[in-house]
């Protein structure tokens, strides 16, 4: 039992349910508490104050009434929160309701045979329990398998909403990847695809992409995928400065197609969430890191480091067919001098220069063959995987099979409906 006069009551902070600690309460106290409230009508006096606080021993819980609180609550309106969790926030900073998720790490893919379990559809569609465990394998592995779908129109959107809404775009709500000649997309001919993040030129690329088997090629054809957190992680042991500057030279990706649609964005190959400590964001992951030595006075492992890379990593964004040319991100500069004494275009074929020898390097680590998963699909099969980390390509067919090409269906679900049924899950089964 956490002692009652020690009781960490709020003060400040800037939601309805955040607090610090800094004074003591004693059951039945009148003792004042402060706490800032957003309101839409009222942001500019949003601090309220406890009216009375209630400490129960039996259930380890305080129980607060306000003056001045949020409109539309009467007298009778009370707050209860748990002194445990009141204790917690003092320790961690954290305030209820705004600790991070406790997902499971990502395991990066090894030169040990992936062995991933197939979902069948009907358990799949059935089963809450099956469906976190497809879910959840999308978090740690970024790929999974639905087997025996039927070979109806509807059941890839089926699959797609037992996670979330599908993410509709201008390829439509499902869209249908065929073999036709003349085809403006890469997807649609009958070459070996690159790997490649799908539909890179927008902000927010869709998370979970889902691939439906209604026919596949009598030879040729095979799915596969690379993942790209481990050629990261590779390629930061490998050459740190190639790291860096995927992680950094912002590259512009595009899709031109100027009667229909326009998409362009910019970004670094290598999306890291933001590097910060405190008030101090850092740029490059080595001195982020080296800040986090430096807090760590027992030191910091090779293990930790890497685990540490990993959960700052956001996405990856590769795709060779949709990189547009590359510029130089100055624009605020005075024209005429970026203060190198360089011209422009010298700076910037240096910096394309230093970007493409990067770029070789992680290219190469996402092609070695004993990393891959491959796997030709068949009539029912269904993939689903993390759209930016596991990268996905095909090999070549025979454009000579005309009488049975390749056609897969395909769709999409944003990360934010995924990370709420995962976290949906994770409640109920954890
Ligand atoms: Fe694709």
């Amino acid at each position: 039992m956490f002692p009652v006069r020690k009781l960490p009551v709020a003060h400040v902070a800037r939601l309805r349910y955040r607090y610090c600690a800094s004074s003591q309460a004693t059951s039945g106290s009148h003792q004042k508490l402060s706490i800032f409230r957003f309101n839409a009508r009222n942001f500019h006096s949003c601090v309220f104050d406890a009216r009375n606080i209630e400490v129960d021993i039996p259930s380890d819980t305080v129980t607060i009434t306000w003056n001045n609180d949020l409109v539309g609550y009467g007298e009778e309106h009370t707050t209860t929160l748990n002194i445990a969790a009141l204790q917690s926030m003092k320790e961690s900073g954290y305030t209820p309701g705004s600790q991070s998720d406790n997902f499971p790490a990502q395991v990066m893919w090894s030169k040990k045979a992936l062995n991933l379990p197939d979902y069948p559809y009907e358990q799949y569609m059935e089963d809450d329990s099956v469906l976190y465990q497809l879910v959840k394998q999308l978090r740690t592995d970024g790929l999974a398998f639905v087997t025996n779908v039927p070979g109806l129109r509807e059941s890839l959107a089926k699959i797609a909403t037992r996670i979330g809404p599908v993410k509709d775009t201008f390829y439509g709500h499902t869209w249908d990847v065929r073999t036709v000649p003349e085809a403006i997309n890469a997807a649609y001919t009958s070459h070996d695809l690159g790997f490649h993040t799908d539909l890179l030129y927008f902000h927010q690329p869709p998370h979970v992409q889902l691939l439906h088997c209604v026919q596949s090629a009598s030879s040729g054809g095979a799915s596969v995928f690379a993942d790209a957190y481990k050629a990261v992680v590779d390629l930061y042991h490998a050459d740190k400065e190639a790291f860096n500057t995927l992680a950094t030279v912002p590259v512009n990706y595009h899709y031109t197609h100027p009667e229909s649609n326009v998409y362009h964005t910019t970004k670094p190959v290598i999306d890291l969430c933001s590097l910060r400590i405190g008030n101090v964001i850092y740029t490059r992951f080595q001195d982020y890191l080296k800040a986090m030595k430096s807090h760590s006075p027992s030191g910091i492992s090779d293990e930790w480091e890497i685990s540490l890379l990993v959960k700052c990593l956001q996405k990856v964004n590769w795709g060779p067919p949709f990189f547009a040319p590359f510029s130089n991100h100055d624009g605020l500069l005075p024209a005429s001098d970026d203060g190198s004494g360089q011209s422009a275009l010298s700076a910037l074929n240096d910096k394309a220069d230093q970007w493409h020898h990067a770029a070789c390097k992680f290219n190469a680590l996402l092609q070695r063959p004993e990393y891959l998963y491959e796997r030709k699909m068949d009539p029912g099969d269904c993939v689903l995987f993390d759209n930016t980390r596991t990268l996905h390509s095909r090999r070549a067919f025979d454009m000579a099979d005309v009488g049975k090409p390749r056609w897969l269906r395909g769709t999409y679900v944003d990360k934010d409906p995924y990370l709420s049924k995962l976290r949906v899950l994770q409640a109920k089964f954890e």
